[in-house]
């Protein structure tokens, strides 16, 4: 109530009572933007259950309950509508289910986290350190209250739980995204991937190959050419392939007011629309396909894999040897001394592997005496025609 607007309201016009929206029959459309989880969803329950449409910019809350308030808002003939959950600005909720209701999707590669793709422009662009950046990410408000939900990749996963949902028609858990954030990557994991060609950005990958589907985020190299390698600083992009269309990309800010009311406001128009047409709570297709999920033995990409070796006669042909008794070869290599004496560097990308046997290569190494420590190790994705 007592907050400074940058609007004059008329005092009377506001409360902290939820009820008095709820109970109110000239209130026809409920705007949520508090956040939260589950006090939230019951308040929304109770706004559909007295016939109030929603609008929600709440990507936690969707994530988690989106489905089951879909079908309250069915049941109820209502409209819930939440663009401004992924992506801020970017009208990629309805570019999936309207643009695109044609053809079938494949896969979607996403930067939907605007505070971890500036601190991975500054890192590599200016060589900040990661602590400066993600204070200066919170001050400019890209970062969420806490910001750990950024960093470690969760707010990422909660959109592409989101847009997964949507852009594959199949029921797509939180928990069914494999996530791994930033906070372990080095200066010189972004050195490296520069030397090599590379831009390291924070991905959320959702691919689909025949009925099973993969969705994860992590770090992942994008060569330099990718048009989502130069998506920088705050901004967001989803990179949509589908059978027919190709390849599309979603560009524009993630996050801040403005474009977030763009997106609220024009669900708000969209509910008006359908009031005048008399069709609200119509909208809302229930996934079509039961879900199934990849293993790791399905999912194939190319790895960036970061060694301190031994500097030794040999170590390289073990290394090579223990990679292709899983049929894996070398794209790339790199060997530099390091200043420990007796000590070398090995950068390598991979040919494609499946994340299994990615696992099981990873565990033969770290038994090899003469490999001192596996400093990194990601996915480097963008390179094939699907
Ligand atoms: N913390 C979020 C981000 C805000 O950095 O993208 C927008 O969801």
């Amino acid at each position: 109530m007592s907050k400074e607007r940058q609007v004059p309201v008329d005092d009377r016009l506001l409360t902290t009572n939820p009820n008095d929206i709820f109970d109110d029959p000239d209130i026809d459309v409920v705007i949520e933007v508090m956040g939260g989880i589950e006090e939230t969803r019951s308040l929304l329950v109770k706004a559909l259950r007295n016939k109030k449409h929603i609008v929600t910019a709440n990507k936690d809350l969707m994530a988690l309950h989106g489905p089951e308030l879909l079908l309250e808002a069915t049941a109820n003939q209502c409209d819930l509508f939440y663009e401004a959950s992924v992506a801020g600005g970017i009208p990629i909720l309805r570019g999936l289910v309207d643009g695109l209701a044609s053809d079938r999707i494949t896969k979607m590669m996403g930067i939907v986290n605007g505070t971890t793709n500036f601190i991975l422009t500054k890192m590599s662009k200016n060589g900040s350190a990661y602590e400066d950046v993600l204070k200066e990410a919170q001050e400019l408000g890209y970062a969420e209250a806490d910001p750990t939900s950024d960093v470690s990749g969760l707010d990422a996963a909660r959109k592409m739980a989101i847009l997964s949902t949507l852009g594959f028609s199949m029921t797509i858990d939180l928990d069914d995204v494999k996530v791994q954030g930033i906070t372990e990557i080095s200066k010189d994991d972004l050195e490296y991937s520069q030397k090599l060609g590379y831009t390291m950005k924070l991905i959320g990958i959702a691919s689909r190959y025949g009925e099973k589907v993969e969705v994860s985020v992590q770090p992942t190299l994008l060569p330099e050419t990718h048009p989502l390698a130069s998506v920088n600083d705050e901004y967001n992009a989803v990179y949509v392939y589908g059978e027919a269309v190709g390849e599309t990309m979603f560009y524009g800010p993630g996050a801040g007011s403005l474009p977030t009311a763009t997106a609220v406001v024009s669900d708000l128009v969209n509910v008006l629309k359908n009031m005048r047409l008399g069709v609200n709570g119509r909208s809302a297709v229930s996934p079509q396909y039961p879900k199934a999920l990849k293993g790791p033995e399905d999912v194939y990409a190319k790895f960036f894999i970061r060694l301190h070796v031994s500097d030794e006669v040999g170590v390289l042909a073990n290394i090579t040897s223990i990679f292709s008794e899983y049929g894996v070869s070398f794209d790339k290599i790199l060997q530099l001394p390091l200043k420990q004496k007796e000590s070398s560097e090995i950068v390598l990308i991979t040919h494609r592997a499946s994340l299994f046997n990615l696992d099981r290569i990873k565990q033969e190494l770290s038994n090899y005496e003469m490999i001192k420590e596996i400093k990194s190790a990601y996915r480097v994705e963008g390179e094939e025609l699907l």
